[in-house]
């Protein structure tokens, strides 16, 4: 077969490696790929937000199944422009994309079906917004309601704060269009963690869990991230939690999707914060989670693409998970999350993949005369297996340390939230 990985980041570069791995594979293709992707796919030259272009082309090469790894082409409508041409695409469409693509949408839709999630209002006004902080006091949490690449939501401890925000988003419009809604939520305790599972219309398939880190600084201090490391599985959602997040906010959402008539194929990731009083939302997204991904698709044992393909047919099938731990540690560049420097050579790259049980996605990197330079905010992704958490996290590290280019930085308690539960 000929399969097309959509995006060109580390979560594509595992899916592309996962993929590669299928004896079903004849050919894989991957969107503007990256010094990893390279080695292992063909690239296709054209951007993944260009839906229409890209589905001529999956139309005229002959591919046979699609896979979309970031948000912007599904909120886009590659889904639709992919079926209007009878092509096979794993990824829901323009409509159910909403549930990422628009918070004040995904709030609402939870309201309406009793899925539990921080207490809201949705803003156009900038001086109402400002009324309801100054009335609900901080710790509270602004959210631009489009998409911002995961800088729209900001967790203000003071009042001042939460007023400069929505000041930013509303009336200077620093996301544009996507910040002039605002959604403004009540500030949840707990332990966050991510849920992904497969969606196919009534069907679900639960992938293995995961939690990220999202904080670019150690202890969880300084701004988000679209994450700085992951590990799979996590303890905090125990057999209990689980159960009551597939009965409360899994099967409450496919119910709500199928009574509005939304039907939803693709992965379906639920942002959870674990409170005293159980599992609530803080997002939905309508993709795999990067870097979850990675440590996720490293722990599947399926042949995923047949798993996929099944899964997509209407068959039932079941995840089977390796009994390892995962663990990645995400090396960014320098003045990430905010100006990342790019075109800096990287070395080292080889001796860590020498590591034992050590595997390494790229995400921004490409070759410039025969070197491998950054060139994106998020650069690596080093990953590694342990029987235990902890010899996981102790390769990962290992491996990272042999790595070397200008500007470096990267977590170093990736993980250590765990280590609590595990005793
Ligand atoms: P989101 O874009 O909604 O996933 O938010 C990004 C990050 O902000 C989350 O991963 C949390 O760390 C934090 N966050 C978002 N909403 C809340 C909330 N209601 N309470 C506490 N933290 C939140
Ligand atoms: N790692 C969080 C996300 O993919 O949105």
């Amino acid at each position: 077969m000929k399969v097309l990985v959509v995006g060109n980041g580390g979560r594509e570069h595992a899916l592309v490696w996962k993929i590669s791995q299928s004896p079903l594979v004849k050919e894989i293709y991957c969107t503007l790929g990256n010094a990893g992707i390279d080695r292992i796919a063909k690239k296709v030259n054209i951007s993944p937000t260009e839906v229409e272009a890209l589905a001529d082309f999956a139309l005229k090469e002959g591919i046979d199944f699609t896979v979309v790894g970031p948000e912007a082409p599904l909120v886009e409508g590659i889904a639709d422009a992919f079926e209007r041409r009878g092509l096979k695409i794993f990824g829901p469409s323009k409509e159910a994309s909403r549930l990422e693509g628009s918070k004040a949408f995904a709030k609402k839709f939870m309201e309406r079906h009793g899925i539990p999630t921080a207490e809201y209002e949705v803003f156009e006004d900038p001086d109402l917004a400002e009324k309801y902080v100054r009335e609900k006091g901080t710790p509270i949490v602004v959210k631009a309601d489009g998409l911002a690449g995961g800088k729209g939501s900001v967790v203000c401890n003071t009042e001042e704060e939460a007023i400069r925000t929505i000041h930013r988003f509303m009336r200077e419009g620093v996301f544009g269009e996507s910040g002039r809604r605002v959604v403004i939520e009540e500030f949840l305790e707990g332990e966050e963690a991510s849920y992904i599972v497969m969606v196919n219309g009534e069907s679900y398939v639960p992938l293995p869990t995961s939690q990220d880190h999202k904080r670019l600084l150690d202890g969880d201090r300084g701004p988000n991230t679209g994450g700085m490391g992951a590990y799979s599985p996590t303890p905090v959602i125990d057999p209990e939690t689980e159960g009551r997040i597939r009965e409360e906010i899994v099967e409450r959402t496919l119910k709500g999707l199928k009574e509005e008539g939304i039907f939803y194929r693709g992965f379906l990731y639920v942002g959870l914060m674990i409170t005293e009083e159980g599992p609530k939302v803080l997002e939905f997204n309508v993709r795999l989670g990067d870097p979850e991904a990675q440590p996720i698709l490293m722990r599947i044992k399926n042949d995923f693409l047949e798993a996929m393909l099944e899964f997509y047919e209407g068959k039932k099938v079941s995840i089977q998970e390796d009994e390892r731990w995962a663990l990645d540690v995400v090396i960014a560049s320098e003045g990430y999350p905010e100006s990342p420097k790019k075109g800096v050579e990287i070395k080292g790259i080889e001796e860590a993949e020498r590591e034992e049980e050590v595997v390494i996605f790229h995400a921004g990197t490409t070759i410039r005369e025969g070197k491998v330079v950054t060139n994106g905010g998020r650069v690596l992704n080093v990953c590694a297996y342990g029987r235990t958490l902890k010899e996981a996290k102790e390769r990962a590290y290992r491996a990272v340390s042999k790595i070397r280019f200008e500007g470096m930085h990267f977590r170093k308690d990736i993980g250590d939230k765990a280590f609590k539960y595990l005793g």
